[in-house]
């Protein structure tokens, strides 16, 4: 959602704070700003503007002349998605405190602002924005005895809600605080300078070296000293991480977006994420990352998967295979639901966490309740330290890589597998024998082939992409476990081309949907060479009947689907449960294609943010 950048060293902070907002581009975004301190307790300099970073980079090229902006060393900056208040000037990030000495950048959302806005009002204050944000410099103002971080941590102390801040002050031109509640914040420790960043794609072309603050840390950061104490003052030591990916990984090596280039790192992730993994001749899988024995594993007796979007998808999947190899009671829940509810979950219950981000609010609550009521919780996630990860306790990562594209392509299938992986070590411990673990693991091993085989498809998809990109809706229909791939390539197509698509299991079709079938209404029809293919093959005369064109997603060489389609896309043989993976591949391309004719913005598309860090 929103980005926070912040830097203290010897150079000049404005390039590296823009570029840190490039870097951050990714989360979507409405509105950017940066605050500068000047080194000689000279009032702070704010430029802020509605739009794109570039309209930022020509506002602070028209309000700096010459050499002016070297004098710049500390400063903070923002990428706004609005919330409270439309994008404009006003609302943008950084807001200043009303006697113009403290500024600050917010992620998250403020609850009781209105309270406190009100508060303040009476004492005199004036707002100049609509935001929840703003109370926070002006409490800040009102806190200020002298010292930054306290004054942060008293401030702290009044909000309700979740909040990662950076804050500056003319009165400290050395000194950056940071606080985190429930919005990530992360430290980058460098030689003789000091990046605070909402993601660590801001700085890891700075550092590997990061430390990720934890709900309820306030940090204090100079250019060669990084202090964390909780809001009483008490000094806490975090771990620091080693970031095991580069700068390179997040740009776009030649692809025109990053979406594409993702989806294209699918053999290579799939290959990072079983490597060391696969046990072919125990017929298991090894995470020790997971911190559970077999004995351990084999007295849970219920898992409850919660997750959002993407990963919801793959939490599906994941469902039938915990079910299906090992016979273990399963749940899945959107993660949202799973908080609102009141699920029953005992000692031997597993909460299974997936999140790509590892930052998504609703999934995060749900661990913490999961936490509260005593269960076991496991977090899937591929962000390195991320706040899922590190609050489940234990869990197994993607390595997938980064994942820039607000379309989520590499996690999905990542997820499915290590989602494979977790279902057959519990189906070890129960009744699944040494042999059917071997084929299991045999054909996981196989997912890299099967990824780039898929990808080999992309001319035949691009043609079909080009015949079917004026289409004003789309249906996506399967079973079992073509349902949930059902659902995401319907999703796919929708958050990037915003063309109306509606996922489906093939059954419903003739419970209400199949009404809006036409002969300008394709459905994609997931029929790879499964036992249900059967039956979604009539779903497929019926879609024949309205002359609704149908683009099959088929097995290489299927024969039996000839004539009910319209086009096909062939995908290569592989087990029936390791199917969403070669059949979403595909549906991803096609998403790609024809959001691309569309003209649409694929990375970012609108209204969309990567991670949401909001309830
Ligand atoms: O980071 P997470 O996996 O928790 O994110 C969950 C969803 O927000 C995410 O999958 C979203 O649906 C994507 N835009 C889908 O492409």
């Amino acid at each position: 959602m929103c980005g926070i950048i912040g830097y203290t060293g010897a150079k000049n902070s404005i390039n590296i704070i823009l570029s840190g907002l490039h870097r951050l581009e990714y989360r979507g975004y409405d509105s950017a700003g940066i605050a500068l301190c000047p080194k000689n307790g000279e009032k702070l300099v704010v430029v802020k503007t509605p739009g794109k970073i570039i309209d930022l980079e020509n506002s602070i090229q028209k309000a700096f002349t010459g050499t002016e902006n070297r004098n710049y060393t500390l400063g903070i900056g923002h990428t706004r998605w609005a919330t409270h208040g439309a994008p404009t000037l006003a609302n943008a990030h950084p807001h200043l405190s009303r006697n113009g000495q403290f500024a600050i950048a917010h992620n998250g959302i403020i609850e009781n602002y209105e309270e406190l806005k009100a508060r303040l009002i009476k004492q005199g204050y004036s707002f100049v924005s609509e935001t929840d944000s703003e109370v926070i410099a002006h409490l800040i103002e009102e806190c200020y005895e002298g010292d930054l971080r306290g004054a942060v941590a008293a401030t702290v102390e009044k909000l309700d809600g979740a909040y990662g801040i950076v804050v500056i002050s003319s009165k400290h031109p050395d000194t950056i605080v940071a606080a985190r509640k429930g919005s990530p914040i992360a430290v980058g420790i460098c030689d003789g300078e000091t990046i605070i960043a909402s993601d660590v794609s801001a700085i890891v072309n700075y550092t590997k070296k990061v430390i990720f603050l934890n709900d309820g840390d306030i940090l204090t950061a100079t250019s060669d000293n990084v202090d964390i104490t909780s809001v009483k003052n008490i000094p806490v030591s975090r771990e620091m991480t080693h970031i095991d990916w580069d700068i390179h990984d997040i740009e776009k090596g030649g692809y025109e977006h990053f979406m594409l280039k993702e989806i294209h790192e699918q053999p290579l992730a799939l290959a990072n994420g079983i490597r060391g993994r696969l046990l072919e001749n125990e017929g298991t899988a090894k995470l020790n990352s997971m911190q559970m024995d077999p004995h351990h594993m084999a007295r849970i007796d219920r898992i409850e998967i919660a997750a959002c979007g993407t990963s919801y998808h793959a939490g599906m999947v994941g469902k039938y295979y915990f079910e299906d190899f090992a016979s273990i009671s399963t749940e899945i829940q959107q993660a949202a639901e799973f908080r609102d509810r009141n699920p029953i979950i005992h000692r031997d219950t597993c909460l299974i966490a997936i999140s790509q981000s590892g930052e998504t609010a609703d999934t995060l609550a749900a661990v913490r309740e999961a936490h509260q009521k005593g269960a076991i919780v496991l977090g899937i996630c591929n962000v390195v330290g991320s706040t899922i990860a590190r609050e489940s306790g234990r869990g197994v990562y993607l390595h997938a890589g980064p994942e820039i594209s607000v379309a989520s392509t590499k996690a999905f299938t990542s997820q499915v597998s290590v989602l494979a992986m977790i279902a057959i070590a519990f189906a070890r411990t129960r009744r699944l024998s040494i042999t059917a673990g071997r084929e299991v693991i045999h054909q996981l091993s196989k997912l890299p082939e099967i990824a780039e085989n898929v990808i080999a498809q992309e001319p035949v998809i691009k043609k079909i992409a080009e015949k079917y990109a004026e289409a004003r809706d789309f249906f996506y229909i399967g079973r079992g476990y073509m349902y949930p791939a059902a659902l995401e390539g319907a999703l796919k197509l929708k958050e990037i081309s915003y063309i109306h698509a509606e996922g489906y299991h093939a059954a419903e079709l003739k419970h209400g949907p199949i009404a809006l079938l036409a002969k300008n209404v394709p459905v994609v029809a997931l029929v790879p060479n499964v036992p249900a293919k059967i039956k979604t093959m009539s779903n497929m005369l019926e879609c024949n009947a309205r002359h609704a064109p149908v683009i099959a997603i088929a097995t290489e060489g299927d024969k039996d689907i000839n004539g009910l389609y319209d086009d096909v896309i062939r995908i290569p043989p592989c087990a029936e449960f390791l199917s969403p993976i070669p059949v979403v591949i595909a549906e991803q391309l096609l998403a790609y294609h024809i959001a691309r004719i569309r003209g649409c913005p694929i990375d970012q598309p609108r209204n969309l943010a990567k991670s949401v860090t909001v309830e």
